[in-house]
C-alpha cells in the first residue's frame, strides 16, 4: 500500500494532527511549514524524518499528497488555492475564507483543478452529536425544525499580547480582531453536518461586555454573538459562534417533529444524549461509537489510537474521514461549496451585526450567477495592520460600514 504523504502548515493546532497521524497506517506527516521556531520547539511530535519548510511554495511542491492547513484563521483560502494549483489535496482549518470574494476564488480554483477539499470541523464527531445525526438519518426524529448550538470559550478574553501603543497595531493576531460569530464551525458547521443542510439567510446581534471591549488585548469590542440562520431544509438555527463567556463548553439541541434531542451541558466528552418524546418523557443515553455511526465492523477502527488522539478522540474520527476522502472511499459533507457557505454565514453575519441585525441572503456557491454577485467583495474585518482594515472589526465603528 502506498502511504499518503501529508504536509502540516502551522505547528500549533497542527500538532494535534501530527499526534493523531502517528497512529495511521495509510498516511504519515513528511513535512511541516512553520516560520515560528517557538511553535516547532513546543511541538513534541516533530521528528527527524519530517522536513521543515519556512516557504510555503517550496513546501507545497515537495511531493505531498495533501496539506493540512493550520495557519492563521483568516488566511486559509490563498494557501488552499496554491495547493489546488500544485495538485495537492486540502484539509483546511477554519475558516475556509475570510471574505465573500475569497469564497468565490476558493470554489472556482477547486473546480478548475478538480481539487480535493475538506473542512477541518471536528465537533460533528462527538459521540452524542453523531448519534443525533444517525437518529435523523434513520428517520426516527422526523423533520428538523429548530436547532441550537453553543460554543463558549472564556479564556479568549485574555488571549493575545497587550496593544500598548500605535505601532502594536501593525502586528495584530486574528484572535484580537475576530468577531465571535465568524468562528462558527463548532456551532453552525456542526448543525449543518448533523442535519445535512446549508445556510440560506443570516442575521446576527453581538454581545458586548465592558471589560472585554476595553481590554488592551482586543481590537474587536464584542465578546459574544447570537446568530439566527435559516437553513435549506426550512429549519431555523440559533447559534453562538465562539462566545467569550464562562464556562468554556459546547452544547447542541435539535427540536424535531417527533421529539427533541440534546447533548448534556458541561459534559466535556459530549457522549451523553438526552432524547425527549412528544409526551415529555426523556431518556439519557450513552451511545457506543457503533450506535453513534462512528465505527463500523471491519472499518479498521483502532481503539488505542482513538484514545490517544487529541480532543478526546474527535480528531481521530476527523483524520480517518479525511483519509477515506483521499482514498476516494467517501465524499466530504463539508466540501468546498458548503465550507464557503459556512464562511459566508460568518462574513454576512458580521455585515448583519453592523447593520442592526438585518437579515442577509447567503449565496449558493454552486451557482455561477450567485458567485458573480459577490466576486468583487473582498471586505473582511481581518488585517495584520489596523491601517489596512477594509471594514470595521468593532461594533462601535458600525457607522463607517455601508452594506
Ligand atoms: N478545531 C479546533 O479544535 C481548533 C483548535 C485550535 C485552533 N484551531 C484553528 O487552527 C488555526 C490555527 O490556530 P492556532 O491555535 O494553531 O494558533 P495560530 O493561528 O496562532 O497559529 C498559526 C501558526 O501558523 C504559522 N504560520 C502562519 N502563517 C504561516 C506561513 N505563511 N508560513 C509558515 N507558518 C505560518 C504561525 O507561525 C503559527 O505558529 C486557526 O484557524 C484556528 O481556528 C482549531
Amino acid at each position: 500500500m502506498e502511504i499518503l504523504k501529508i504536509g502540516v502548515m502551522g505547528a500549533r493546532r497542527g500538532s494535534s494532527f501530527m499526534r493523531t497521524l502517528q497512529y495511521m497506517e495509510e498516511a504519515k506527516v513528511v513535512a511541516i511549514c512553520e516560520v515560528d521556531d517557538a511553535a516547532l520547539e513546543e511541538n513534541e511530535y516533530v521528528t527527524d524524518e519530517m522536513k521543515i519548510y519556512r516557504d510555503y511554495d517550496e513546501f507545497v511542491h515537495s511531493g505531498l499528497d495533501a496539506v493540512i492547513l493550520c495557519n492563521f484563521f483568516h488566511e486559509h483560502a490563498p494557501y488552499a488555492i496554491k495547493a489546488f494549483e500544485a495538485g495537492v489535496a486540502v484539509l483546511s482549518e477554519t475558516t475556509a475564507a475570510a471574505s465573500l470574494g475569497e469564497c468565490v476564488q476558493l470554489v472556482e480554483k477547486c473546480e478548475e483543478h478538480q481539487g480535493t477539499y475538506i473542512l477541518l470541523a471536528n465537533c460533528p464527531y462527538f459521540t452524542a452529536v453523531h448519534a443525533m445525526k444517525k437518529r435523523i438519518d434513520e428517520g426516527k426524529m422526523g423533520r428538523v425544525l429548530y436547532g441550537e448550538a453553543e460554543y463558549l470559550h472564556y479564556t479568549h478574553v485574555e488571549d493575545g499580547s497587550k496593544i500598548k501603543k500605535d505601532t502594536d497595531l501593525n502586528n495584530l493576531h486574528w484572535r484580537q480582531v475576530l468577531p465571535s460569530n465568524m468562528y462558527n464551525m463548532h456551532t453552525l458547521g456542526t448543525l449543518m453536518y448533523v442535519t445535512g443542510s446549508v445556510p440560506m439567510k443570516v442575521s446576527c446581534k453581538m454581545i458586548r461586555r465592558t471589560d472585554f471591549y476595553k481590554s488592551p488585548r482586543k481590537l474587536t469590542d464584542c465578546n459574544g454573538s447570537v446568530v439566527i440562520t435559516e437553513m435549506s431544509n426550512g429549519a431555523v438555527f440559533n447559534t453562538t459562534g465562539c462566545s467569550g463567556y464562562a464556562p468554556t463548553s459546547k452544547w447542541y439541541r435539535l427540536a424535531c417533529e417527533q421529539g427533541t434531542m440534546e447533548t448534556k451541558r458541561y459534559d466535556k466528552r459530549e457522549d451523553k444524549l438526552i432524547v425527549a418524546g412528544l409526551d415529555g418523557n426523556s431518556e439519557e443515553m450513552s451511545p457506543s461509537l457503533e450506535e453513534a455511526g462512528l465505527v463500523k465492523e471491519g472499518d479498521g477502527f483502532n481503539l488505542s489510537a482513538y484514545e490517544k488522539s487529541s480532543h478526546g478522540g474527535i480528531d481521530y474520527h476527523l483524520t480517518r474521514a479525511f483519509i477515506r476522502v483521499l482514498l476516494k472511499k467517501e465524499k466530504p459533507f463539508l466540501d468546498v461549496y458548503r465550507s464557503a457557505a459556512l464562511s459566508a454565514a460568518g462574513i454576512l453575519g458580521w455585515y448583519s451585526a453592523l447593520s442592526d441585525g438585518k437579515e442577509l441572503r447567503i449565496p449558493d456557491f454552486t451557482k455561477k450567477e450567485e458567485r458573480d454577485a459577490v466576486r468583487d467583495d473582498f471586505r473582511t474585518p481581518f488585517a495584520k495592520r489596523y491601517s489596512d482594515l477594509q471594514m470595521p472589526c468593532r461594533l462601535d465603528e458600525k457607522d463607517k460600514f455601508v452594506l
